[in-house]
C-alpha cells in the first residue's frame, strides 16, 4: 500500500513507500479505515509548516515497517489531509463496516485505526487514542456521512471546499456574528474574552481580504454575501491574483453593501475607493497574500487622509502557497507580534460557539449552511473546478499535488481531490469487513 512521506525540515522533500498492510486485531472501541477520498490545498502546506508546533504530524506517525530513513518518525512524517475514509472492520455496535467518516486522514492508502468515543451528536464521534491528545479539537473530530444517492461530484465538492469553508463560515457566524443576541461573540483565538459585541460589529468596518481567491476567503466571502441586511460589512475589498473571477461572484448575489476585487498590482490605487465608505475601523483577513501586500496596504491607510484615522484589526488567517525558508517563517512569526496581529484558529472559535450555543444547534446550522452553498456552487464559486487525481504516487497523485503546491503551481480555480480507494455504497460494505 502506497503511504506519502514529508520531511518535516524541508517540506519540499517527499518520498511515496510501498508498505505492507498488518494484520493485526483490532481493539475495543476501534474502527480500522481506509482513506477513500481526499483534498490537497495551501492548508496542507501549513499542516506541514506548523507541524511540530501544532501536533499535526502526530496525527499518523510512520508506521513501524517504514524503511530508514523514513521511519522513527524524528526527521519523517505524514501530512494529514480532510476526506472521507471507508470503515473496514469496526468492534463499535453502534458503526458498520461499509460505513463513510468524513474527517481528517494520513495522505495514503494504508489502513488506520482509531479509538472512538461518541460525540454530542448521533453519527459524530472523537478520537480519543493517547498520541492523539496533543491535536487541537477540530482533528479528532469525524462523522458519519450518508452517501447514498451522491455522485463523485458532490462528494469531490464535500471533500475539496468543506473542510475550508467552516474558517470562514465560523468567521461570519461567530466572530463578526450578524446578531450578537443570537450567536455571542467569539474571539477568533477562542473564547469570549476581549471580543465583545462592538468588536464583532461589522456594520461600519471595511473589511479588506488579502488573497481573496483561496478557497477559505471565498468561504469568508460567500457568508457575507448571505449576511442578513445592515450587518455590514460597511466595504469589501479582495486582492488577489483573480479579481475577475471574485467579482463574477460578487455580482451573482448582489452583496448589500460595496464589493471590489483587485489584483495585487493594483492595491496602491484603492484608497480612493476605500476612502469613499463610511466606516470607522478597516478590518484586513490576511489569507496569505504575497510578500509585500499587508506593508503596502498598511502604508496606503496611514498617508490616506480619508482612511489614517481609522483602526486597524488584522486577522492572521493564512500564509502563502510556498514552502517557506526558516529565516521567512521566523520573519512572518515576529511581523505578528510588531504588526499586532490577532491569530485566528477555526478549532478554538468552533469549540467556543459549541460551547455556547450547544452542539445539536451548532452543527444543523452549520450542515444546513453547508448544504446550500453545496446547491449553489455555481453561484458561490462559478470558476472553481474539480481536479481529480488517483492514488499516491507519481504526478496524478498525491505525489504530484504536492509538488505542484510547493511549486505555487495550483491555479486559483483549482480544488484538487485524490481517489484512494473506492467509497463504499450502502449496502456493499467492503471485503476486509469479516472479523
Ligand atoms: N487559521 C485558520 O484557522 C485557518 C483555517 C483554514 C485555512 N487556513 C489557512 O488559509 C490559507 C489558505 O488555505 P486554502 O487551502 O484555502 O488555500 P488555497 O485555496 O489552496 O489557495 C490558493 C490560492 O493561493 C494563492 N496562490 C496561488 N499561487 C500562489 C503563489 N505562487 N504564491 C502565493 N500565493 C499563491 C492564490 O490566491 P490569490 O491569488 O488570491 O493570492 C490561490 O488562489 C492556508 O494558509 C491555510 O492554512 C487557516
Amino acid at each position: 500500500m502506497s503511504l506519502h512521506v514529508v520531511f518535516k525540515s524541508d517540506n519540499r522533500q517527499h518520498a511515496t513507500l510501498q508498505l505492507p498492510e498488518q494484520a493485526q486485531t483490532l481493539k475495543p472501541s476501534s474502527v480500522r479505515v481506509r482513506a477513500s477520498l481526499i483534498t490537497l490545498s495551501s492548508n496542507n502546506l501549513s499542516y506541514a509548516r506548523g507541524g511540530t508546533r501544532l501536533h499535526w504530524w502526530d496525527a499518523y506517525p510512520v508506521p513501524g515497517s517504514a524503511p530508514a530513513p523514513y521511519n522513527g518518525n524524528s526527521a519523517w512524517g505524514i501530512v494529514p489531509a480532510w476526506g472521507l475514509a471507508t470503515i473496514l472492520e469496526s468492534t463499535i455496535s453502534d458503526i458498520e463496516p461499509g460505513t463513510t467518516l468524513y474527517g481528517f486522514w494520513p495522505t495514503s492508502q494504508h489502513a488506520v485505526d482509531l479509538k472512538l468515543v461518541p460525540g454530542e451528536v448521533k453519527g459524530h464521534w472523537h478520537e480519543s487514542s493517547a498520541h492523539r491528545a496533543v491535536l487541537l479539537p477540530l482533528y479528532n473530530r469525524y462523522n458519519v456521512l450518508d452517501v447514498a444517492g451522491r455522485d463523485a461530484e458532490s462528494l469531490g465538492w464535500e471533500v475539496g471546499i468543506k473542510p475550508v469553508l467552516l474558517a470562514g463560515y465560523v468567521l461570519s457566524q461567530y466572530v463578526f456574528t450578524p446578531d450578537a443576541k443570537v450567536n455571542p461573540p467569539v474571539h477568533p483565538f477562542g473564547g469570549t474574552e476581549g471580543w465583545g459585541p462592538d468588536v464583532a460589529d461589522l456594520s461600519k468596518s471595511i473589511v479588506v481580504s488579502l488573497s481573496a481567491s483561496t478557497k477559505t476567503a471565498r468561504s469568508l466571502a460567500y457568508y457575507f454575501y448571505c449576511r442578513p441586511a445592515r450587518s455590514g460589512p460597511s466595504g469589501f475589498l479582495q486582492v488577489t491574483s483573480s479579481p475577475g473571477a471574485l467579482a463574477e461572484a460578487a455580482q451573482k448575489f448582489i452583496p448589500q453593501f460595496p464589493v471590489r476585487a483587485v489584483s495585487y498590482e493594483d492595491v496602491e490605487s484603492v484608497d480612493a475607493w476605500l476612502g469613499c465608505i463610511k466606516a470607522n475601523r478597516i478590518v484586513i483577513a490576511d489569507f496569505g497574500a504575497r510578500d509585500g501586500t499587508l506593508d503596502k496596504l498598511l502604508a496606503l491607510i496611514s498617508n490616506s487622509d480619508a482612511l489614517k484615522g481609522l483602526e486597524v484589526t488584522i486577522l492572521q488567517i493564512g500564509s502563502q502557497q510556498k514552502i517557506y525558508t526558516s529565516g521567512e517563517a521566523e520573519t512572518a512569526q515576529a511581523a505578528v507580534g510588531a504588526l499586532g496581529k490577532v491569530r485566528t484558529n477555526t478549532s478554538a472559535i468552533q469549540e467556543t460557539a459549541i460551547e455556547l450555543q450547544g452542539a445539536g444547534p451548532y452543527f444543523a446550522e452549520f450542515t444546513k449552511r453547508w448544504n446550500l452553498w453545496l446547491g449553489h456552487r455555481e453561484c458561490a464559486a462559478p470558476d472553481l473546478k474539480l481536479v481529480w487525481g488517483d492514488g499516491v504516487a507519481g504526478g496524478e497523485g498525491i505525489e504530484g499535488g504536492w509538488d505542484r503546491l510547493c511549486e505555487g503551481k495550483v491555479k486559483p480555480e483549482e480544488v484538487l481531490v485524490y481517489r484512494l480507494s473506492t467509497i463504499a455504497k450502502p449496502g456493499n460494505a467492503p471485503s476486509e469487513s469479516r472479523r
